[in-house]
């Protein structure tokens, strides 16, 4: 099997170790990568920190020409990498696919931001004082950025870091999750064919154990880290006066209101609590819904969820795939079955088969399970009867994580009434709450997380106003 290199200031390199990341589904070995050593990691830094100034400075052109390349690369290549994130992460082909296309436009939108990044001017003359004066206010990136990327979309959630990034001006040092670092590797692969000075972006394939240098080293004034609200939240903690964003977890809720249309609802509700295994921070784990329309819509909800197709990621039937690993379904298993012994039934799945656990209903569920109040991460929903609209957002705000929510209504009033008062980052009306576009402000409330992504968003997050003053004009 070939040793795949890693990227060390825009070149390829090897270290004196090798890693194998196998296949959770099967446990093939699908790939192996070369292990940075401490030295290397150093050198990285060092070009990070040292091309910075050069970076903010690169001509417009050059930043979105190098991000139109890569859009236009991960298009080219879509089915190898989309092959490639299914071997490595277990995600069936089919959502591997939609992963890639969402990565080349991440990458596109990049592009065109980049072009539309021109800071602005305030007029000064408001006060006789300042007659003659007016500012030019532009956005300078905060420095280096180490992007500490997970495994649930590993190609696209490393983009939303380093699209951003480049577009800004801004080197990025990426820290890929363990267990699906080869598509980290492969864009590093696409980066280098651009023009971007060597030290833009590096890779390093580096064990969890070794991640906390980096976020110590203050030559990466900014830490982004997508991934658990523990981990998230030690990070912060451990580097207070550095630039962290953090995107965090959640158990993301999908209200159906008496007024919904129950067959869309069922439909989006059980692939979208299920899909890529419920690895995805805004997959569907509360189900709440109104008390008159309840039992109408567990009949239409249950076999929906029975129907889909698990198995094998790499077939295009596949719908719900295995977990990353057998260890972390097993730990979903154990929330299940702590959930059932505290009074929960089970409608549908339940069980278990190696890394992959069947799309699991459950009703009656205490209120303090884990189920209930943590982030499943994994294909089980909970369901939970509301006795009007206001209980029902009162059941979505009842949680300590708030990233998105999702309306099932054709009432504007309802809609309105739930962007008032749902404590979230974003309420997507008449679908799940899984919903993400790309370029849209994307980001948690409460222990989800700090800071935004989605490529405006992100690019002011990674910057900071900066204002030039100019006296003495005839305005
Ligand atoms: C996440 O799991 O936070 C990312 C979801 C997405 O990008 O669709």
């Amino acid at each position: 099997m070939d040793v795949r290199t890693f990227w060390l200031a825009g070149r390829p390199a090897t270290g004196d170790t090798e890693l194998t990341v196998t296949n959770p589904h099967d446990g093939r070995a699908v790939g192996r990568h070369s292990v940075p050593t401490d030295a290397q990691v150093e050198e990285a830094v060092a070009a990070a920190h040292a091309v910075a100034r050069q970076a903010a400075a690169l001509p417009v052109h050059v930043r979105a020409e190098a991000l139109a390349h890569v859009s236009r690369r991960l298009a080219e290549r879509a089915e190898e990498i989309a092959d490639l994130i299914t071997a490595e992460n277990g995600k069936p082909i089919f959502w591997a696919r939609g992963e890639v296309s969402r990565a080349v436009a991440t990458f596109r939108f990049a592009a065109e931001e980049a072009r539309r990044w021109s800071g602005g001017v305030q007029r000064l003359d408001t006060e006789p004082a300042a007659t003659g004066r007016l500012a030019y206010v532009s956005r300078v990136p905060h420095g280096p950025v180490l992007a500490i990327t997970p495994f649930n979309f590993p190609l696209n959630l490393v983009a939303h870091k380093v699209a951003p990034a480049i577009a800004v001006g801004a080197p990025v040092v990426v820290k890929p999750a363990p267990a699906t670092p080869l598509s980290a590797l492969l864009l590093g692969e696409i980066l280098a064919e651009t023009d971007l000075p060597p030290g833009m972006f590096s890779v390093l394939p580096v064990e969890n154990e070794r991640a906390s240098a980096l976020v110590l080293d203050p030559r990466l004034p900014v830490v982004s880290f997508t991934g658990s609200a523990p981990v998230g939240y030690a990070i912060a903690d451990q580097v207070p006066r550095k630039h962290v964003t953090l995107e965090l977890g959640g158990n993301a809720a999908a209200v159906v209101l008496a007024d919904a249309d129950l067959d869309w609802a069922a439909q989006r509700i059980a692939l979208y609590s299920n899909y890529q295994a419920g690895q995805s921070c805004i997959a569907v784990q509360r189900v709440i819904v109104e008390q008159p329309v309840y039992d109408a819509f567990v009949e239409r909800l249950v076999p929906a969820v029975a129907g889909l197709v698990t198995g094998d990621p790499a077939d295009e039937k596949t719908q719900v795939g295995p977990l990353v690993s057998e260890h972390a379904a097993e730990r979903v298993e154990q929330w299940v079955q702590e959930a059932v012994a505290a009074g929960a039934k089970v409608l549908a799945g339940g069980t278990r088969e190696g890394a992959t656990i069947a799309p699991t209903v459950l009703t009656d569920v205490p209120h303090d399970a884990k189920v209930a109040c943590e982030e499943v991460f994994g294909p089980v929903m909970i369901l939970q009867p509301a006795a009007s609209v206001g209980e029902a957002y009162a059941m979505v705000n009842d949680s300590k994580y708030g990233l998105q929510a999702g309306v099932f209504t054709r009432s504007l009033d309802a809609a309105f009434q739930a962007n008032r008062e749902l404590e979230v980052g974003g309420v997507i009306i008449g679908d799940v709450p899984s919903y993400r576009a790309d370029q849209m402000p994307y980001g948690g409330v409460k222990d989800s997380g700090i800071g935004r992504e989605g490529l405006h968003s992100a690019m002011e997050d990674l910057t900071y106003e900066k204002v030039m003053v100019l006296t003495g004009l005839t305005l």
